[in-house]
């Protein structure tokens, strides 16, 4: 929990605090939008909740946040907040919220299906979450976008005797992982495909769910400060000229209606123009480098 003595002098007055922890990894922000600010350095409190429903994303802001930065003046009750992780965001695809600061508080997901469960990077490994996807029939794959969003990876691999997927050139995060991909080759897995997208990381792989739920990890979101969906120069560590490549093959995911990534926001894709945006992304992508 947080600590009130390291409160952010930037904070509405009120109950709900960010301290001076905070990494600004912007998942406050995903969550609670209208409550959580950025100072440039950290989130802050730019309004306190109003209402049950606000308070309740607070809550799990509060849950996801990696490094236990939002805090609460009074006595708060979580039960609710707690009891909403993994959050179904559709169909059989679930957030599971509880970030790692491993990942420096990359989202992670769930989905379910009768071939077997997928999870898709990793939270924190906690009794509440194991509980959860054990309730909802374990994990049989891991499915690891690249080395920086692996956070507890490895101890939901032993516990569900999953099978971690993990492209080569990113295996020294996992090198225990039960199954590496190697080359350019594309995988159908159950209900997935995965693709393989460098540029972020040499060997970043993204998953396309049953041909329209796209799982990203770093390498491509959408961006609410620039409110579009695209990838972050900033935050490119391999080749800003290969990911542009990877993002323009994208385009080729023509029935995708939700893009789910690590860093960055979910978001949904109005049906048939993903390859539009695709096509904005990659110009947008041209012009910063
Ligand atoms: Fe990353």
């Amino acid at each position: 929990m947080a600590n009130l003595k390291n409160a952010l002098p930037e904070n509405a007055e009120g109950n709900y605090f960010v301290d001076s922890t905070c990494i600004n990894c912007s998942i406050s922000r995903h969550y609670a939008p209208e409550i959580f600010g950025d100072t440039g350095t950290h989130a802050f409190v730019k309004r306190q909740p109003q209402n049950l429903r606000e308070e309740f994303t607070v809550q799990q802001a509060l849950l996801a946040c990696p490094v236990a930065s939002i805090g609460a003046r009074e006595k708060i009750d979580l039960t609710n907040a707690r009891e909403s992780f993994p959050v179904r965001m559709t169909e059989d695809v679930y957030l599971n919220g509880y970030n790692h600061r491993k990942s420096y508080g990359a989202h992670s997901y769930f989905l379910q299906t009768e071939t077997g469960n997928w999870l898709v990077d990793s939270p924190r490994f906690l009794p509440d979450l194991v509980n959860r996807f054990e309730a909802m029939g374990g994990i049989k794959y891991i499915f690891l976008t690249h080395s920086d969003d692996v956070a507890d990876a490895d101890k939901y691999a032993k516990h569900f005797n999953a099978i971690r997927i993990i492209h080569k050139l990113e295996s020294h995060a996992q090198p225990e992982a039960e199954l590496i991909l190697e080359g350019d080759d594309s995988h159908r897995l159950d209900a997935g495909e995965i693709h393989f997208t460098p540029g972020h990381t040499e060997g970043h792989l993204v998953l396309l769910w049953q041909d329209k739920y796209l799982f990203t990890g770093d390498h491509y979101a959408w961006d609410p400060p620039l409110n579009h969906f695209g990838s972050f120069r900033e935050h490119c560590w391999y080749s800003w000229d290969i990911q542009i490549e990877s993002v323009r093959k994208m385009a080729a995911f023509k029935h995708v209606i939700w893009v789910f990534p690590g860093h960055g926001k979910w978001g949904k894709v109005p049906e048939d123009q993903f390859p539009q945006i695709i096509n904005q992304s990659v110009k947008w992508m041209l012009s910063v480098r």
